[in-house]
């Protein structure tokens, strides 16, 4: 079959796989716990796709071109059989890449059966070091030890490391330097991340985004820093090394800055089976129920190289355009 591109010809690369919507945290920009509280709705157990479910959807996928599948959530190491799942999707031909977004709590004690079966890179959320403001901000009072517990398993184990941090206004904009040490540290990656409008109960304000351009100067008082040209078509960051540490790189992930729709070629399979072409879009597809009625692969191929080939995604570029527009939760749609 032919691959897909869609109406901005930009292919389909990398599918990023939601495996539960929740979390044992309650980031506010993210699950704030007034809304995610004990009685909020998760999607029932019967509605959620199998680990075989999903390996058939990612295959379609591989298919069409996707070459990176993200294992996201909610939290994915509270899914259980994660590893089988690892192990299914690296038998997948045409994958070149598999990653898994985490909040590193339990990252320590499965580090070593993730990187067994299969999976390459981790990528941490740590948005402070400071105990209080990693407290305030998970919304559980975690400390971050656990977290970094976790990063030091995953570089003991092998796996590709990166961190991401979201920087909000009057939250913990002191902690970009204290975050760049510890990254540089341990070599490894760090990306700041700017507050986004995901969803509708985070209560953004673009007031509270720090620019990307701001952090980087901020950055820059300290250390010298040279932009790396981007390397893949399709990258969410953009990328520094740093000149007295060359090898380790600082990344800007810039969406109400510096949008990057225009080489975006992910798509978002939820943990119920729909599939979103955009962090933003009003509604999935609903691929589950085609699925589960029994339909071959190759119908389910044709689906999706359709639902691709009409998207026209590009809400961080026309974000001031979104108004009322009801978007998914960052948690159920994955990071
Ligand atoms: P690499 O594969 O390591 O380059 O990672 P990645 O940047 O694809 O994935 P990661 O999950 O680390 O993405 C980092 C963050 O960027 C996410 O948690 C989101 O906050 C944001 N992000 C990722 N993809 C998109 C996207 O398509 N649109 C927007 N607006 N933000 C995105
Ligand atoms: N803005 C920016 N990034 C967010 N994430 C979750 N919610 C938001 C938001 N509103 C990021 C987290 C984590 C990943 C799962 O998504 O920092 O890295
Ligand atoms: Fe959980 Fe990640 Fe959302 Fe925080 S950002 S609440 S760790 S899914
Ligand atoms: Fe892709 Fe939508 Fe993010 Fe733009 S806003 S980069 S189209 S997911």
């Amino acid at each position: 079959m032919q691959l897909p591109s869609d109406t901005l010809s930009r292919p389909l690369r990398d599918l990023r796989i939601s495996v539960t919507d929740r979390c044992n945290f309650r980031c506010r920009y993210c699950m704030p716990a007034e809304i995610f509280g004990a009685d909020y709705q998760y999607l029932p157990k019967p509605e959620i796709l199998t680990l075989e479910e999903i390996a058939t959807l990612a295959k379609v996928f591989c298919s069409l071109g996707v070459e990176k599948l993200r294992l996201t959530g909610g939290e994915p190491l509270l899914r259980r059989g994660l590893s089988d799942l690892i192990t299914m999707l690296g038998d997948i031909s045409g994958v070149k890449d598999i990653a898994m977004t985490t909040n590193g709590t339990a990252l320590a004690r499965n580090a070593n059966y993730l990187k067994k079966a299969g999976l390459h890179r981790v990528t941490i959320s740590l948005d402070a070091l400071a105990p209080d403001i990693f407290s305030q901000m998970n919304g559980v009072g975690a400390s971050p030890e656990r977290v970094i517990d976790g990063i030091d398993a995953a570089l003991e184990h092998d796996l590709g490391v990166k961190i991401n941090a979201v920087i909000q206004k009057g939250v913990n904009e002191d902690q970009v330097l204290p975050l760049a040490d510890f990254a540089r540290e341990r070599g490894i990656t760090l990306r700041f991340i700017e507050f986004m409008d995901t969803g509708n109960t985070n209560r953004w304000k673009h007031e509270q985004v720090v620019p990307s351009a701001n952090i980087l100067e901020n950055l820059r008082e300290k250390y010298t820093l040279s932009q790396v040209k981007n390397g893949i078509s399709g990258e969410t960051a953009s990328r520094y090394v740093y000149e007295d540490l060359l090898g380790v790189e600082v990344g800007f992930i810039s969406s109400v800055s510096q949008p990057f729709c225009r080489s975006c070629n992910r798509a978002r399979l939820s943990a119920d089976g729909q599939i979103f072409t955009c962090l933003f879009a009003e509604k999935g597809h609903d691929l589950k129920a085609q699925l589960r009625s029994g339909a071959s692969v190759e119908e389910l191929t044709a689906r999706v190289a359709s639902i691709w080939s009409v998207r026209d995604d590009r809400y961080s570029e026309v974000r001031a355009d979104g108004g009322d527009r009801k978007k998914p939760e960052m948690s159920y749609i994955g990071g």
